[in-house]
């Protein structure tokens, strides 16, 4: 026999033990079935193993609407790399991974816990100490409300933010020097880069140590691991991933040195003196975590939201009138310009353009493990979620809906202006959304607890620029799409560079 011959016998051999399997599942389920509860249709794929992952990879709005309207089913599943994932259709069904109707058959922990195995390395005895009681989880969660959460606290944290704006902005923005009185332009190759910076430093240093921002090699370090969080994920041959576990190990490393605990932020030092189940290089893992946490997804949010503001000078304009407002209104010398978070919460339109971007870029899934089989009740149908798949709530599902958001793949920076106590957003069905209608953040147990310091922080760094700065798109710039090999783990990444121009606003300009 031919050797392609021995290899399509194969392939047709696993083809057919896959299809068995899927019936025999199928069959099984059938049989348990409660009255009036079909399982969900599933997307079949003749690739084994690999199942939709390519089609998917085209695009995960499309591949979840097209099935949900093909199969004319609110809920269905697909294998992706091996696993049965359940996906939802319906925008308005989005939410049930929070209700505690149906939360208590997930386990919510189960992302987070690939993730410290998968990506941030953690090894296989340290498993119990860091999952077993979830104790570290529970403090950096109390903590972190501690400081990020509460007003007072926030409010320093945000100064201490501000102070390093003040101090770095020129030197981030502008990688060759600009002198305090040139007003010609400079031009800047790399937007994304500059933005990633800024963020990282501005971040990093008040929530986790001063350390990590004195040397550039860490925020070069936290891109390259940044870079390979989804192939680790995907548990990617290890000469894909090589860079990032080197990456990985230089953080992890300085993470637990003299110098990063000296200048460790009030966050780090409680977390250090109050965890003692964990062993110091257990620790660092979760602070290698939190790193992430804190600056994955509010880098390429800070990147978007300034692009779409550059690429409409008109909203551009109108956001840096209303902080001029603001400032004026206090009477505040502008060379010593400190945001307090009144002024921030003043700053309606910067606000605004930080939830659209974050509604067209936030592309994380909420995955949850099933852990008992249960029942899904719909207005239509009820559908029996099966123990050990995978559901996938993808947001996007909603925010990328017509019927809720007309024209929803336009940037509108002021689309939620005078949104926040109104509920002013409607389903095609005609039922209104009783929530904010941008749940970016997740919810539930795992409820992101920067939510409100990025939100600020936001606001902050795109008035900094604003009151500082005249920016342009270089000549022919356009807005670049979105990385697709990075999708699913938060918010989206560009797939290119951007050019754009600078310089500093003088003082006697604008005044
Ligand atoms: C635009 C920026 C951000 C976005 C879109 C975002 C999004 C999210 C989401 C979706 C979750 C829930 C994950 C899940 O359900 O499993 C989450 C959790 C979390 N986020 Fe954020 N986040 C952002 C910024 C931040 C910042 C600045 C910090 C810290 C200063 C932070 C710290 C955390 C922490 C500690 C958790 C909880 C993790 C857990 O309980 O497992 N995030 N975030």
């Amino acid at each position: 026999m031919k050797e392609s011959e021995g290899m399509w016998w194969t392939l047709a051999a696993i083809a057919l033990a896959t299809i068995a399997i899927y019936f025999v599942t199928q069959f099984r389920a059938k049989k348990k079935l409660p009255s009036n509860t079909i399982l969900p249709p599933h997307v079949w794929s003749w690739i084994p193993y690999v199942g939709s992952a390519l089609e998917m990879g085209n695009g995960v709005v499309s591949f979840i609407r097209s099935h949900g309207k093909r199969l004319q089913s609110p809920i269905f599943t697909a294998t992706v790399l091996g696993e049965k994932y359940v996906f939802i259709a319906d925008p308005e069904l989005l939410t049930m991974v929070f209700k505690s109707k149906y939360s208590k058959y997930l386990d919510s922990w189960s992302l987070s816990k690939t993730f410290m195995i998968r990506v941030v390395g953690v090894e296989p005895h340290e498993e119990e100490s860091m999952f077993g009681d979830r104790t570290f989880l529970k403090m950096t969660m109390r903590q972190m409300h501690h400081y990020l959460m509460k007003p007072e606290q926030l409010e320093i944290a945000l100064q201490r933010v501000q102070g390093f704006f003040r101090n770095n902005l020129p030197q981030l923005v502008v990688a060759t020097s600009i002198s305090d009185t040139t007003t010609t332009w400079v031009s800047h190759d790399a937007m994304f880069s500059m933005v990633v910076q800024s963020v990282f430093k501005a971040t990093v240093g008040p929530i986790i140590s001063d350390c990590l921002i004195q040397d550039d090699s860490y925020c070069e370090a936290f891109r390259q691991f940044d870079k390979g969080v989804i192939p680790l994920f995907n548990k990617a041959p290890s000469f894909l991933t090589r860079k990032a576990r080197q990456a990985r190990a230089y953080l992890l490393e300085t993470l637990q040195s003299q110098e990063f605990l000296e200048q460790a932020s009030p966050i780090v030092k409680t977390r250090q003196e109050t965890i003692k189940n964990l062993s110091p290089a257990a620790l660092s893992k979760t602070t290698l975590a939190l790193i992430f946490g804190a600056v994955g997804n509010s880098a390429p949010a800070l990147f978007w939201c300034l692009l779409h503001l550059l690429h409409n000078p008109a909203a551009w304009e109108a956001c840096r009138a209303q902080v001029e407002s603001i400032l004026a209104k206090r009477q505040q010398d502008k060379d010593d310009i400190t945001f307090t978070m009144a002024d921030l919460d003043q700053m309606t339109l910067l606000e605004s353009a930080f939830w659209e971007t974050l509604r067209l870029y936030q592309g994380n899934f909420t995955a949850r493990r099933v852990t008992e089989d249960f029942v899904m009740e719909t207005s239509q149908q009820n559908y029996l979620l099966e123990k050990g798949t995978q559901l996938m709530p993808f947001w996007a599902v909603l925010h990328h809906d017509p019927a809720v958001f007309p024209n929803p793949m336009q940037f509108q920076y002021d689309r939620f202006v005078g949104a926040n106590n109104k509920p002013v957003f409607t389903f095609a069905s005609g039922a209104t959304v009783n929530y904010w209608p941008v749940v970016a953040f997740g919810g539930g147990e795992h409820y992101c607890a920067g939510r409100k310091f990025i939100a600020y922080e936001a606001r902050l760094y795109l008035a900094m620029l604003m009151l500082n700065f005249d920016m342009r798109l270089a000549e022919g710039e356009t807005i670049p799409g979105i990385d697709r090999s990075n999708i699913g783990v938060g918010v989206c990444h560009p797939d290119r560079e951007v050019k754009v121009e600078i310089r500093r606003r003088v003082k006697d300009l604008h005044s």
